[in-house]
């Protein structure tokens, strides 16, 4: 962007809003303690459109929410597993595109294929985003058995996770943001106590996709709530992300076997297809990693405030991400298992790395590895954790 161009812009948008066009990294989303608040970003009232997303296959009526801002982005969720279904944000041009996979309606979600393959797209992941080793733990000297329902092990919440139900919506115009809240029994898919979770979705005019969860329960639990939305910064123009630049702000990650469980060491990047520390294309060492990658780093920075994890530009359209968060890792996986059988909105068939998601969170299996940050919660405490997706356009400086 010219220098002449830039500044106009910077008085059309004020200096709150510069970061956003400029593309600068660095600067940390505002927060309010852990739980980053809704009102931390003062803005007018806008409208939020709620129409209907279709039933479940059980009949149940489900919700489409839009949040939208001042620039016109613009972030669709359902009230099903709370899900992200869109997110239109400008390229370098001016022209929105939508940079999620997902679908226009309820069916997509529930269509034998994608059952079948079982990808998340968007979904709200509880009460435990990723593995938890043969479906079991021990809390307080009592062992729990949740479902296997990825070979041997737990993923994800289990059969029927915090993905694939409906929670109650209710929409904050004058924070911009929709709240949703899931009660889950005590004893669903194995976990002890009954879990009350929040998610708090907040669009800003600093383009930023804020995501706020709290929970509490009624008896000593574990808790990993995540989003697990994938992204595709060239909003379907370029079928893959393999030239998408990541920069990851980990120099560790936690080595896993072969069903993906953890094995304990966290293993330096340094000199490995693993390191992202200088940004590099997603597609130029992946051959080199079997399976692709669907691994946790450990993120550099080990404090709960909200922190940079993550940078991920798309050259062609300029359009950037980067991703803050409380959480002490992020999984990064590059659709490997998309394979074709799957088209969502746009008309777009899902092939193998057609997205990658940056899952927030834990580690994973830490209910069996008490030398990871803990994901106990016991009742009387309040499970706070923030993540914060910004949008900008790359700044022709930095091209
Ligand atoms: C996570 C897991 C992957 C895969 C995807 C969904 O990223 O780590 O192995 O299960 O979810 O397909």
């Amino acid at each position: 962007m010219g220098l002449q161009k830039k500044l106009l812009l910077l008085a059309l948008v004020g200096i709150a809003g510069a970061t956003s066009l400029t593309g600068c990294s660095g600067d940390t989303p505002k927060q309010e303690g852990t739980e980053m608040t809704a009102t931390a970003n003062e803005q007018p009232t806008m409208e939020i459109k709620q129409e209907s997303f279709g039933k479940t296959k059980e009949g149940q009526e489900t919700n489409l929410y839009t949040l939208t801002n001042e620039h016109g982005m613009q972030v669709k969720i359902s009230d099903y597993g709370a899900t992200v279904t869109s997110i239109l944000v400008p390229d370098k041009e001016g022209k929105l595109g939508n940079v999620v996979l997902g679908f226009d309606d309820q069916s997509g979600y529930q269509s034998p294929a994608y059952l079948k393959s079982g990808p998340y797209f968007g979904a709200t992941i509880g009460r435990y985003g990723n593995r938890i080793a043969k479906g079991k733990f021990t809390l307080e000297g009592q062992e729990y058995k949740l479902a296997t329902n990825n070979g041997t092990n737990h993923l994800h919440g289990g059969n029927k996770g915090f993905d694939k139900v409906v929670w109650q919506a209710e929409p904050l115009p004058k924070q911009n943001a929709l709240k949703l809240t899931y009660v889950s029994a005590d004893g669903e898919e194995g976990y002890p106590g009954q879990l009350t979770s929040t998610v708090t979705y907040t669009l800003t005019n600093d383009n930023e996709l804020k995501i706020a969860y709290a929970a509490t329960t009624d008896k000593t639990t574990h808790v990993n709530l995540t989003n697990h939305s994938y992204f595709n910064l060239a909003a379907g123009e370029a079928k893959d992300i393999l030239n998408h630049n990541l920069t990851l702000n980990a120099e560790r990650y936690t080595v896993v076997d072969e069903t993906l469980i953890p094995t304990g060491e966290l293993r330096n990047v340094s000199g490995t297809p693993m390191d992202f520390t200088k940004p590099q294309p997603i597609g130029s060492r992946i051959k080199e990693v079997p399976g692709g990658y669907d691994h946790n780093y450990v993120l550099t920075d080990t404090s709960k405030k909200l922190k940079h994890a993550a940078t991920v530009v798309e050259p062609a359209s300029g359009r950037m991400m980067e991703v803050f968060t409380t959480e002490p890792g992020i999984q990064f996986y590059s659709g490997n298992f998309l394979d074709g059988t799957i088209t969502g909105s746009g008309n777009n068939t899902y092939g193998k790395h057609y997205g990658f998601a940056l899952e927030t969170q834990h580690f994973p299996d830490t209910p069996n590895q008490p030398q990871f940050p803990t994901t106990v919660l016991k009742p009387g405490e309040t499970y706070e954790s923030a993540t914060v997706y910004r949008f900008s356009v790359l700044d022709s400086k930095q091209e």
